[in-house]
C-alpha cells in the first residue's frame, strides 16, 4: 500500500511554472492574469478562493477577486465576465461555483470566452474534451490525471469506477480516462448496487461530497483510490464514524476535522491511495495556476498570427 503525495506533485508543477513565468517576464511577455467572480460568501467557497489567491501571488500571477452579493442578478454577473472578456491583461475567468441559485449556472458559464475559460466548464471546451481534442482541462480532474501520470499508474486497460456526476469532477474525470482508453462505469446517486461495481474496479475516483461513502467492503484489494472528497465533519458521532482515531486531538481542538469520500479503513486494502488532506486538493489550485498560465501563452500565440 503506498500513499499517492499531492503535495509533493503539485510542488514540482508549481516550481515548473515558476520557470514559465519568468521566463515569460524574462521575453518581455506578459503577467498572467486570473479574474475570479464570486456571487455570494459561502465559507467553503471564500475559503477555496482565498488559497487560489495566496498562490498568484507567491507563482507571480496577477489574480483580482471581483465580489459580488448573494444576491446579485445574472446580468451583474453576466457584466463582470464581459468585462474580464474584454480585458487584454486577463487571461483566465473563473466563476466560483456553485453560484447562488436563484442564477443559472450554464446561461453564466457560457458568457465567458472559451479562450479565458480556466475552468473548462464552457459548452465548446466541454465538447473538445468529449472529442479527445482538448489540451486544457477542468483543474480537478486535470489534478487527478497528474497523480496518475507523477506515479507512473497507466490508465489504459484498467477498469475504473468514477463516483458522482458533476460537470466539474465526475463527467469530465470519466471522459478523460476514456481518452486513456481506461474502461470506464460513471457511477451516481441512482447506480443499482455500487458495491457490486466498486468491487471489480482497479481504479476507483470518488467525487461525492459525503465523508466515508465508500466504505471498505466496496473497494478491490490492491485497487488504486483516489479521493477528491474535501468533507468538513464537525459532529462527533460522524467524527467517530468516519475519521481515523489519530486525527482526534487536532478534531478536538479545531471543533472539525476534514474527510474525504472513502473510508480511511479502505486504505489499508489499497494498493495506492490519495490522503485528505494532502492528495488532490494541493492539486486543484496548482493546476488552476496551470491552466491560466497555459491561456495566456495562447493568447501571445493568437496575437503574434495576427500581425
Ligand atoms: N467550486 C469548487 N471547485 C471549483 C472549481 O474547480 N471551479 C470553480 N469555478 N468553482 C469550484
Amino acid at each position: 500500500m503506498s500513499v499517492l503525495d499531492g503535495k509533493l506533485v503539485a510542488e514540482k508543477i508549481q516550481g515548473e511554472l515558476r520557470l514559465e513565468i519568468e521566463r515569460l517576464k524574462g521575453e518581455g511577455g506578459p503577467v498572467p492574469g486570473l479574474v475570479v467572480v464570486m456571487a455570494g460568501d459561502d465559507p467553503a467557497s471564500r475559503s477555496y478562493v482565498n488559497s487560489k489567491n495566496k498562490l498568484a501571488e507567491k507563482l507571480g500571477i496577477r489574480s483580482e477577486l471581483v465580489p459580488l452579493p448573494e444576491n446579485a442578478s445574472a446580468e451583474a454577473v453576466i457584466r463582470s465576465i464581459e468585462k474580464a472578456n474584454s480585458d487584454p491583461l486577463v487571461h483566465a475567468i473563473l466563476v466560483q461555483m456553485p453560484l447562488p441559485r436563484h442564477l443559472d449556472s450554464w446561461r453564466i458559464l457560457g458568457r465567458i470566452l472559451p479562450e479565458k475559460d480556466v475552468d473548462c466548464f464552457h459548452p465548446y471546451n466541454q465538447g473538445l474534451i468529449l472529442q479527445n481534442r482538448a489540451s486544457l482541462f477542468p483543474c480537478t480532474p486535470a489534478g487527478v490525471m497528474r497523480i496518475l501520470d507523477h506515479f507512473g499508474i497507466e490508465p489504459a486497460g484498467l477498469n475504473a469506477a468514477v463516483v458522482g456526476r458533476s460537470f466539474l469532477v465526475g463527467k469530465p474525470m470519466a471522459a478523460m480516462l476514456v481518452n486513456r482508453n481506461a474502461t470506464v462505469t460513471l457511477c451516481h446517486s441512482r447506480t443499482v448496487n455500487l458495491g457490486m461495481i466498486l468491487r471489480e474496479a482497479d481504479l476507483i475516483v470518488a467525487a461525492v461530497g459525503k465523508p466515508g461513502f465508500i466504505s471498505a467492503d466496496m473497494v478491490k484489494p490492491g485497487a488504486v483510490l483516489i479521493d477528491v472528497g474535501i468533507n468538513h465533519v464537525a459532529k462527533e458521532e460522524d467524527f467517530v464514524k468516519f475519521c481515523p482515531p489519530s486525527q482526534h486531538e487536532g478534531f478536538k481542538k479545531k471543533g472539525y476535522a476534514i474527510s474525504g469520500d472513502i473510508h480511511f479503513q479502505a486504505f489499508a486494502k489499497a494498493g495506492h491511495y490519495t490522503p485528505v488532506p494532502g492528495g488532490v486538493g494541493p492539486l486543484t489550485v496548482t493546476m488552476l495556476m496551470h491552466n491560466t498560465v497555459e491561456l495566456c501563452k495562447r493568447s501571445i500565440s493568437v496575437t503574434s498570427t495576427k500581425e
